[in-house]
């Protein structure tokens, strides 16, 4: 237990903002039970009330005290997929505040796998409901210089992101299990919510999204202006780490415009390929 994590978790108690690492990218995190905390997470990212937040836990333990019901499939797909890049969307507990789940009776968990975020989330010793540390609609961060510092209170280091984009979100809340964004972890046997789907759409979803500020084009080049033509990894896992720090790097150097085709329309490309169409809208 090194003293900023320390630090770092009894600012999370006092009500502060800390940014902190995960394996997907980095978080805003502040305490899930107070109020006062969560709307302090809203204003410094500029994000729209309409947009829940996921809740981080320490374990299965923590996560039950914020969900009313832990259905089987829960139970199945965390044993496989926790720690890790999987959000689960539950029916919430009665005194999980409204503001972290945007009003919904539903709120989203997941349990990170990286051992900065855990130590603080069991150091301070309560569930830590954290967005992207970026502002709103901006390209999330990966690694510690990608973080806003303006954001938080205190900022907590922990290497490059593992995993590089924001983790699967798969709503449980209905009964037949939904995906309802897309990441690195292609589970089998369960559909993604369809747009037309309004009672699946994820709220918060917005079609602009982890947008780099130089205009993305998705397929040839435009013929005018100053550009960069990037070609992915050929590792959908490896493209996934490296996509947003690629972004990042490509957008300090001012081009006109970023052009590459999109990966195929398979299961291992699906999170890769939602990232790259929301930041190219
Ligand atoms: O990997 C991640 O998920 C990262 C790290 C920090 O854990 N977090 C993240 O948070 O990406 P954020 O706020 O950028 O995206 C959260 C998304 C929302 O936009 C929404 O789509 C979905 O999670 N979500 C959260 N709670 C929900 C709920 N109750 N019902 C439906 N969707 C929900
Ligand atoms: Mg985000």
């Amino acid at each position: 237990m090194t003293s900023e994590i320390r630090e770092a978790a009894r600012i999370l108690r006092e009500g502060g903002l800390v940014a902190f690492p995960t394996e997907t990218v980095y978080g805003l995190g502040a305490d899930a039970r107070n109020e006062a905390a969560v709307a302090r997470i809203y204003k410094a990212k500029g994000r729209p009330p309409t947009s829940p937040l996921i809740v981080h836990a320490a374990d299965v333990e923590m996560v039950r005290t914020l969900v009313k019901e832990w259905p089987e499939e829960a139970a199945r797909l965390v044993e496989r997929y926790w720690p890790g890049p999987l959000t689960l969307v539950l029916k919430k507990a009665a005194d999980v505040p409204d503001l972290v789940t945007a009003g919904l009776p539903t709120v989203g968990v997941r349990v990170p796998n990286h051992p900065v975020a855990l130590a603080l989330i069991r150091e301070a010793g309560i569930p830590v409901a954290a967005p992207s540390a970026n502002r709103f609609t901006q390209l999330s961060p990966t690694e510690l210089r990608h973080v806003d510092r303006t954001l938080a209170d205190f900022v907590l280091e922990g290497g490059p992101a593992e995993v590089g984009i924001e983790s699967t979100v798969v709503s449980l809340a209905d009964g037949v299990p939904v995906i309802l964004r897309p990441g690195v972890i292609a589970i089998e046997g369960i559909a993604y919510a369809s747009p037309a789907d309004g009672a699946h759409a994820s709220p918060g979803m917005h079609p602009k999204h982890y947008s780099p500020r130089t205009r993305l084009v998705l397929g040839p080049p435009p013929e005018a202006g100053n550009g960069y033509r990037m070609t992915l990894p050929s590792d959908p896992t490896v493209a996934a780490r490296r996509l947003y720090a690629t972004l990042h790097e490509l957008d300090e150097m001012n081009y006109d415009w970023i052009a590459l085709d999109l990966p195929p329309d398979s299961p291992e490309w699906a999170g890769v390929r939602d990232r790259l169409v929301r930041a190219a809208s």
